[in-house]
């Protein structure tokens, strides 16, 4: 029986993805698990208080629940990570190390970690960024999830242990907002928008990202889950994005809905980490090894989020 525990699951990934697994599993083989007690109830999920921190709490709630499998979201983003750097690695770094040990110890089947484009640093070529490059973060974010790639490398070939990952650029959607990273922004802007407010944003108006939308997240977290491990020819090396934009590109696709709608630019601290990442991604292995395809285009995105944020937002 499969019991699948998903870290961080109260997060902007960990929300949805928990309700993915639920419909493709059934919601009795998801077990949530986050360091914050759900607000608005746990959403029918079996929900287990966890400190990814404390690899004594890892090991019982395995053994308590039975797990099968693992999907380790729970992580402090970029932009909080510059604040409490010492937090980040805490949660990142050791909170990392004891997922896969304590999965290993514990006979886990597959353990999948996403890493980031945070990875990348000044030094990394920035369009059609490859998988394996120049890794020189200046992020303490970008220096946890490293080392979390080359654990899970470590693990994979020195124990077996089934390890998979991906690096996700900036996630836009609009359930549960992003915890404080540095692509925050192409969501922040959207909730602007549409509640007819005007929008400063923090990066300047030519500094491009990759990015993708939540659907292709999901969907691409789980196709990975299911590939045929001889398939995979990295561990959490696989770039992935759909498409990449600039704040000013963003802007004018918004427009075309709220003609009205208005940005001015107040460059801050996280415009020097963005300008330490990727513009594009080249996302190619993805593709090949495990079939990641994007169903969403900007457009497309522009459209849905709109869509749905007016329900939220305006009709209620
Ligand atoms: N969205 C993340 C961040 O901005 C990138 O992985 O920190």
């Amino acid at each position: 029986m499969t019991k699948i525990l998903v870290t961080g699951a109260l997060g902007q990934i960990g929300t949805e993805l928990a309700g993915e697994l639920a419909a493709r599993y059934g919601k009795s083989a998801v077990l949530i698990s986050d360091v914050r007690k759900p607000a608005s109830g746990d959403g029918g999920f079996e929900f287990a208080s966890l400190d990814v921190t404390n690899a004594e709490a890892i090991s019982q709630v395995l053994k308590e629940h039975g797990i099968t499998d693992i999907f380790h979201m729970a992580a402090i983003l970029s932009a909080s990570g510059e604040k409490n750097p010492a937090l980040a690695y805490r949660v990142n770094s050791d909170g990392t190390f004891n997922i896969l040990e304590e999965a290993r110890k514990a006979g886990i089947n597959r353990v999948v970690i996403p890493s980031t484009i945070g990875v990348f640093g000044a030094e990394t070529p920035r369009n059609h960024t490859p998988d394996i490059t120049v890794l020189r973060p200046t992020t303490m974010y970008g220096i946890t999830k490293v080392n979390a790639e080359l654990l899970a490398l470590y693990y994979r070939d020195k124990y077996g242990l089934d390890v998979r990952g991906l690096r996700f650029p900036g996630i836009i959607s609009y359930l549960t907002p992003p915890s404080a990273g540095t692509t925050d922004y192409a969501v922040d802007i959207f909730y602007h928008a549409v509640q007819g407010k005007d929008y400063l944003c923090y990066l300047k108006k030519d500094t491009a990202l990759p990015m993708m939308y939540m659907p292709d997240a999901l969907h691409s977290l789980i196709q990975l889950f299911e590939a045929s491990r001889e398939k995979l020819r990295h561990c959490l090396e696989y770039n992935v994005s759909a498409y990449s934009f600039t704040p000013e590109e963003i802007y004018h696709a918004i427009r075309e809905t709220y003609p009205e709608f208005r940005i001015a630019y107040e460059p801050d601290f996280r415009q020097k980490i963005a300008e330490t990442w990727p513009a594009s991604l080249d996302s190619h292995f993805a593709r090949e090894d495990w079939g990641f395809k994007p169903m969403y285009d900007l457009k497309k995105t522009v459209d849905d989020m709109i869509l749905n944020l007016r329900k939220i937002l305006v009709h209620h």
